[in-house]
């Protein structure tokens, strides 16, 4: 609404996958719903800001009152955020793949032949860092996310510093006792890494996961 805690705020989020081809029928990806980044940028609408959603490749509907952009690749992703800015905050919840095919076949890679084909990889820039060590591009508030399945509260300090975010919001991904997984499922279990400590929230459906993180962001901002 127009007089939520978050009217007159631009929030940037990404969400999803990332897709990096190796010819034009296969792909690279990591594993990822997209379901976070979607309620994320559903809240932040609820609460009155103008949400962009940089969306990978995902099956997801569009959250009310979100601009929505597609995109299919890391670079595509990275160049779609960049035009999006500035923004009050970005919340970067996309799992972008860390690397890309060096060379990408113009045609359909052949099974014939006698070896397997090797594939060569790249690194795809960072998105989040990239913001984090611009002071021209960097959002008041920039938060990043960080999927471990082990240490997750060290490796999410350690990623804070390193990316130059200002939160990174933890979450276990290793599978639950009953060998579920948060990956593409209803809940999540969140910790919120900041300068100053860490909040722990319960377990709870991602859109409330979602409330919570936009709640946190409007008094932030305030
Ligand atoms: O290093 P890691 O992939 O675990 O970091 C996760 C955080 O960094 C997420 O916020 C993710 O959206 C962001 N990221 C990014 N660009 C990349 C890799 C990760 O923005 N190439």
């Amino acid at each position: 609404p127009e007089d939520g805690p978050l009217a007159g705020r631009h929030v940037l989020v990404t969400a999803g996958p990332t897709h990096e081809p190796i010819d034009p029928v296969r792909y690279i990806a990591n594993r990822s719903s997209g379901r976070q980044g979607f309620a994320i940028a559903a809240a932040a609408a609820r609460l009155g800001a103008r949400v962009t959603l940089v969306a990978g490749p995902v099956t997801l509907p569009t959250p009310p009152g979100v601009a929505r952009i597609d995109v299919e690749s890391a670079r595509d992703m990275n160049a779609a955020v960049r035009a999006a800015l500035p923004a009050d905050v970005a919340v970067m919840v996309a799992a972008v793949a860390d690397w890309r095919a060096k060379d990408v076949a113009g045609t359909k890679l052949k099974k014939r032949g006698s070896a397997p084909p090797v594939l060569v990889l790249t690194e795809n820039p960072d998105i989040l860092a990239g913001l984090g060590a611009d002071p021209h591009l960097r959002p008041p508030l920039l938060i990043g996310f960080a999927a471990e399945t082990d240490d997750v509260l060290r490796y999410a300090a350690d990623k804070r510093r390193r990316k130059g975010a200002d939160w990174i919001i933890a979450n276990d991904v290793s599978a639950d006792e009953a060998g579920g997984s948060v990956m593409g499922g209803a809940d999540n279990t969140v910790h919120i890494v900041t300068a100053d400590g860490v909040e722990h929230l319960p377990t709870m459906p991602k859109d409330q996961v979602a409330t919570a993180i936009v709640e946190r962001i409007a008094d932030a901002l305030r």
